[in-house]
């Protein structure tokens, strides 16, 4: 079978269950081997139709927004594959079949389930996730490491993740995790993987919809931590954040998350998942560092600006190696070996 120049297979068009005829993205139209990761809330159409435009694979996140809207205004943006990505533990019947439009959908967290007939990759923080990824018919896995911003699912160095995934399966791997140059893209190119997947350095772009201040913090942070701290409606799900106001309160300079947090996020998750979408953001806009319950939701520019203080500044550990604002395009350049 051809292989495109990230490795991914041509298996020219596909068709499952009951989906219209999807094709399957083709990654030999990617001119560069470099995949935006899906961020949630930030990473909505200006950034994926960017990255793309710039020979890319950019990639919307599908959550809290309509995907079909986002979708078309990224279409509209550029004529290149476009991805969308779902939180599986979060996605809605109706989030599927809009994601169901993209050239790729990229899953995230929870059994791993094709859930369109267009090309699917998951992410895996495991060898065992992504073999059982491989077995319910992945086009390609991503080796998510520990170093890696936002929700973060396994404990093992990206690099080390990526040989030990690469022998176990045979289907293409992505890499993830603490990559924000042309060297760290080279290296893990250079370990086989089949494409460098970005989160942190994409978030300091232009086009991410993070909150400016947020941004700020991201530039001027030397380090991170991961924590269960922002853990409303998703609790026992480990996160890599920048300190602020809420981790100072509730962790000091780095303790572990306190387990009667991490046991109310638990016992409150049934109790979220049914709150209307209007109450949600209600809480959102009332979330002070002080308050115990805090949500996973972090600061947008069109957000409420105090989740810079009682949000998840998620970043990566990369995050101390950026100090720059810049458009995405110009990060495809610059991380291109
Ligand atoms: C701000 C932010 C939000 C994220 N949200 C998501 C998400 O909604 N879905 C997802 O699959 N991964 C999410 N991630 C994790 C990324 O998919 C990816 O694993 C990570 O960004 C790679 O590490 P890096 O940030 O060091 O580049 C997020 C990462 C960041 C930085």
């Amino acid at each position: 079978m051809p292989q495109g120049p990230i490795g991914v297979s041509m298996t020219g068009v596909a068709l499952y269950g009951s989906q219209s005829m999807a094709a399957k993205l083709d990654l030999l139209e990617l001119k560069t081997p470099i995949v935006q990761a899906g961020m949630g809330a930030v990473a909505r159409h200006e950034l994926a139709a960017a990255v793309s435009e710039a020979g890319g694979l950019g990639t919307i996140a599908g959550v809290r927004i309509r995907i079909a809207d986002e979708l078309a205004a990224a279409r509209r943006l550029t004529g290149r594959p476009v991805a969308v990505n779902l939180l599986l533990p979060f996605a809605r019947p109706g989030d599927v079949e809009e994601a169901g439009g993209a050239d790729a959908i990229v899953t995230f967290w929870g059994r791993p389930r094709r859930v369109a007939g267009c090309t699917w990759i998951h992410q895996c923080g495991s060898v065992e996730e992504a073999r059982e990824a491989e077995a319910a018919g992945a086009d390609a896995v991503i080796a998510q490491g520990v170093e890696a911003g936002g929700h973060v699912r396994g404990r093992t160095p990206m690099l080390e993740l990526l040989e030990r995934v690469k022998s176990a399966v045979r289907i293409p791997v992505l890499a993830a995790g603490g990559i924000i140059d042309r060297r760290g893209v080279a290296a893990a190119l250079e370990a086989g993987a089949a494409a460098a997947v970005l989160g942190t350095r994409f978030l300091m772009s232009e086009e991410s919809r993070a909150h400016p201040e947020y941004k700020r913090r991201c530039g001027s942070a030397d380090r991170t931590i991961l924590t269960e701290l922002f853990g409303l409606g998703w609790p026992a799900a480990p996160h890599r954040v920048v300190p602020n106001a809420a981790t100072r309160r509730w962790l000091g300079d780095c303790n572990p998350t306190p387990a009667w947090i991490s046991m109310a996020n638990r016992l409150s998750r049934p109790l979220v998942a049914r709150l209307p979408e209007s109450l949600q953001a209600q809480a959102l806009s009332r979330q002070r560092s002080g308050m115990p319950l805090l949500s996973p939701q972090p600061p947008t520019d069109d957000g409420p600006a105090g989740l810079v203080d009682s949000g998840p500044l998620y970043a990566g550990e990369g995050v101390a190696g950026i100090d720059d604002v810049v458009a995405a395009a110009q990060i495809v350049e610059m991380v291109t070996p």
